[in-house]
């Protein structure tokens, strides 16, 4: 692991608090169309996890019929999951290890704001590589990730007022939001990564575009949106393999 790379998810009391998340405000809406688009393209079936947290969105992938395998490097993390969902299955994996599931296929590699947190442009490639070997035929992979606009904006459930510097960052650059559903208001560290960064890497990594969503919130919803109508704090990129995503 890169020295200047800290999981900040390696910590007893930030799991405490993604263990008690589920899906208030802002959350809610990065998952709210994900029903839809998982129907639009694809099958149920099986579903691998990556950096699956306290396992909220393992347990979501559940409710789908999905049969889902979690991941995540964080041992603090995984706990919470399993202790949540005991019949769960959940594996420690050492970061960039994807070696033990080298023998098993996925219907869908879900991934959800695990990006958020991966500095540099190789690391990301290696990833996204291994996890697009991983795929079924036809599979498909779905990478939830925040926009870079959600660091320069106030959300019901997040606030960046406390750094402005966030304005001035760029691809690769660290980023800080605090979240305002947990009591653990230390500022979550991630990393910028933009549209033009993420399709670079797709391509390198041999995967597909086959859409990109950005939900927006709606009058019909059950918050009082603050930014949320305006702009969209989330990015979905539905992924396939190969050229043709096939
Ligand atoms: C923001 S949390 C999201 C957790 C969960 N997906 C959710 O929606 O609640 C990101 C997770 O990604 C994990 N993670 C970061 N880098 C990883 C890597 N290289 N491999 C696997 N998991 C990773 C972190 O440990 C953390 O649990």
């Amino acid at each position: 692991m890169d020295d200047a790379f800290q999981n900040v998810y390696e910590d007893e009391r930030r799991a405490l608090s993604y263990a008690g998340l589920e899906f208030p405000g802002t959350y809610w809406l990065a998952f709210r169309d994900l029903p839809e688009i998982l129907r639009r393209h694809g099958r149920v079936g099986s579903a691998l996890d990556f950096g699956c947290g306290a396992g909220r969105s393992t347990r979501f992938l559940g409710s789908l019929g999905f049969r889902v395998l979690g991941v995540d490097i964080s041992r603090a993390m995984l706990a919470r999951a399993q202790e949540r969902d005991p019949q769960g299955e959940y594996l420690l994996v050492a970061d960039g290890d994807l070696s033990p599931l080298k023998d098993r296929r996925f219907d869908l590699v879900f991934s959800a704001f695990t990006f958020d947190n991966i500095p540099d442009h190789e690391r990301r490639v290696r990833l996204f590589g291994a996890l697009g070997d991983l795929l079924a035929a036809e599979g498909r992979m779905v990478n939830l990730v925040s926009a870079p606009e959600i660091y320069v904006h106030e959300w019901l459930s997040f606030s960046t007022r406390d750094f402005p510097e966030n304005r001035a960052a760029g691809p690769g650059d660290r980023v800080r939001i605090v979240m305002l559903d947990v009591e653990d208001r230390r500022p979550v560290e991630d990393v910028l990564w933009t549209d033009a960064d993420y399709d670079a890497t797709f391509t390198t990594a041999g995967l597909t575009l086959l859409e990109t969503h950005r939900p927006l919130g709606l009058e019909s919803d059950p918050f009082s949106w603050v930014s949320e109508r305006r702009v969209s704090p989330w990015i979905v990129h539905v992924l396939g393999r190969g050229a043709h995503g096939g």
